[in-house]
């Protein structure tokens, strides 16, 4: 019998890489395999990303090429999920422009996705199943996890924070825990495969529990999660300010396994932008959480995302957002131009009071060059010291290069024996050098014991 093949296109935020995979463990049970390429694919899975229009039209653009895999192999299988497909507009433009789309299905019933495939199987049309609300919260779908020895596990669904200019409550909906033990009994089903860099994911895990009976929160969570053995690094993403209590502080300060870097998104620098963004923060109460990180936990490395160019925004309000990131002094920063999104009540203040594209252009410059330079002096104050390194790979640009990364998620090159394997391995480095964006070092001492690592090739498009 022919071996059907799928292939997952995936964009956007750890969310969705994690939804992917657990797509990818529902067809490996129906006994599909995973191919990197479209020519040999029966089920092209395209799992999309609203957040902003230009990953919409990366998506789009994708969509559109797969027209003409379906005009050469008519019997493929095209499905669009994701956050795009929970808009009301995809759905219109695609019955409209992508007769080439068999299945789309939304972010609250992935699990649905076997039954949608016997559906469109015996159907001409395009088969349309988005869920407007969650369900309840679906515990023990099958996963097919990425290769090597870092894995991401779903904490909190949805978002209940409505910034003005976010789609994502509308694409996640309202926010659901999962309960503190099944979250419990993954992570130590995944230390026994040999997984030791766990990353807890939610649009907003730092209101993790707050709706569970009786209440929780991440620091809970997080103490239970480092009593695992073989788990060597927590990670958390992403986080709000607004909710990342004094609690989280103290526990990340105390810990030797949660990570040392800390993402606090700020968005802009200015009170009345951030008030009108629905931040529920101000600059003074931000600045404050931050010199407590800071205060606490000396070492941290400190991130953010920041919004450019929302509507009103005055050369004033964004001459604070730089003025911040000087105080602030990141590590690195990600930066967007603000892109307006269908229902969001930013969209329309931007159809009355727009900052011009060529504004929005020069102030992403400015704050990237100063970001930059920020970047570059941090990674520069690391030369010298001892860091120990998770490889994830031999370097694209030679091999004689290891790429791994920091426990604060900094990239760093390594010198690289070909005829010593350290793929998956932490080892601690020297850092003899510096750039905007990475590190690099040699190794200085032997790489941790660890348990066997599983190792397995998982073709995931990305
Ligand atoms: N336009 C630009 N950037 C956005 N983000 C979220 N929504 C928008 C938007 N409409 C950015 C925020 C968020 C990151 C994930 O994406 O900075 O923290
Ligand atoms: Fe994109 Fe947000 Fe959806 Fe993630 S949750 S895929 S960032 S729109």
């Amino acid at each position: 019998m022919h071996q059907l093949r799928y292939l997952i296109k995936t964009y956007g935020c750890q969310m969705n890489e994690r939804d992917s995979e657990i797509m990818a463990g529902q067809l490996d049970q129906l006994g599909y395999q995973a191919t990197f390429s479209e020519a040999d694919a029966d089920l092209i899975v395209v799992n999309t990303c609203a957040v902003r229009k230009s990953a919409e039209d990366h998506a789009l653009g994708y969509i559109g090429q797969l027209r003409q895999v379906k005009m050469e192999r008519p019997e493929v299988t095209i499905a669009v999920a994701g956050c795009m497909a929970q808009e009301p507009g995809t759905i219109a433009w695609l019955t409209k422009h992508a007769p080439q789309v068999d299945v789309v299905f939304g972010t609250h019933n992935l699990h649905q996705l076997p039954e949608l495939l016997e559906r469109a199987e015996h159907s001409d049309e395009m088969i349309v199943d988005v869920w407007q609300s969650a369900g309840e919260v679906v515990e023990h779908l099958p996963s097919r996890r990425k290769d090597g020895v870092r894995a991401f596990v779903n904490i909190i669904y949805g978002c209940d924070k409505f910034c003005t200019y976010c789609i994502v409550p509308f694409t996640r909906g309202k926010e659901r825990s999962r309960e503190m033990q099944p979250i419990i009994a993954e992570v130590q089903a995944l230390a026994r495969q040999g997984f030791q860099d766990v990353t807890v994911l939610g649009q907003n895990v730092n209101s993790y529990g707050h709706d569970l009976d009786p209440a929780r929160d991440l620091a809970d969570l997080l103490r239970e999660l480092e009593k695992i053995d073989g788990i060597r690094w927590l990670r958390y993403t992403t986080s709000h300010p607004r909710d990342f209590s004094q609690k989280l502080i103290d526990t990340i300060a105390a810990s030797n396994k949660i990570t040392r870097h800390v993402h606090l998104p700020v968005q802009a620098g200015s009170n009345p932008i951030l008030k009108r963004m629905n931040r529920k923060y101000t600059k003074e109460s931000y600045l404050d959480l931050i010199a407590r990180v800071k205060s606490r936990i000396p070492d941290a490395s400190l991130t953010t995302d920041i919004i450019v160019g929302f509507p009103g925004e005055s050369e004033a309000d964004f001459e604070q957002t730089l003025e911040l990131v000087r105080t602030v002094r990141y590590d690195a920063a990600f930066t967007f131009i603000y892109s307006a999104r269908e229902k969001t009540p930013a969209a329309r203040w931007e159809g009355r009071d727009p900052v011009p594209p060529q504004v929005k252009k020069d102030r992403l410059n400015r704050l990237m060059e100063l970001q930059y330079k920020i970047s570059l002096e941090a990674n520069q104050a690391l030369i010298g010291r001892q860091q120990l390194v998770l490889v994830e790979g031999v370097s694209k640009k030679s091999a004689r290069i290891w790429a791994g990364r920091t426990q604060s998620n900094k990239v760093v090159l390594i010198d690289r024996d070909p005829a010593v394997d350290l793929l998956d391995r932490f080892v601690p480095v020297r850092i003899t050098g510096a750039k905007t964006f990475y590190l690099s070092g040699h190794i200085s001492g032997r790489p941790l014991e660890g348990p066997e690592v599983r190792r397995i090739a998982l073709p995931m498009a990305n």
